[in-house]
């Protein structure tokens, strides 16, 4: 028996996606809005699932005060009020700070740290339309 558990947390950050080597045209042209040179910011939905066999005293699959802590510690704390592009440790320079790639570097931040389950999906809104999904593939 195979249960999932999300944990939702929020955190609000600056970033711009360009490209040095592309004028502002085809900046704008590909990244939009995201390429404005003043940058701006998002308000991210993250979404955080575990998966594993729920514990036959407790019910649950993990304690979900724990990995809110876990999320907060790890990630949330680093990212909220930062510059995606300068600011935080876990970004490497250069990279460009698509949903995609936080999805990634979410996982990776978080996955050493679980214990008791799996971590099951990393799933990052940036905003109410647009959301990335990463599954440790
Ligand atoms: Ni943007």
């Amino acid at each position: 028996m195979l249960l999932y558990l999300t944990r939702r947390e929020r955190f609000n950050a600056a970033h711009k996606l360009w490209v040095e080597e592309w004028g502002e045209e085809q900046n704008k042209a590909v990244f939009g809005k995201c390429s404005n040179k003043n940058w701006h910011g998002h308000n991210y939905d993250l979404f955080v699932t575990v998966k594993g066999q729920p514990d036959p005293m407790t019910g649950f699959v993990m304690d979900v005060k724990k990995l809110s802590g876990l999320i907060k510690r790890e990630v949330t704390d680093k990212l909220d009020h930062s510059n995606l592009n300068m600011d935080v440790d876990f970004i490497p320079r250069g990279l460009q700070p698509t949903t995609e790639n936080l999805a990634y570097l979410i996982w990776k931040q978080l996955e050493p740290h679980i214990e008791g389950c799996r971590l099951h999906c990393i799933k990052l809104y940036e905003t109410e339309n647009i959301f990335a999904e990463y599954y440790g593939e």
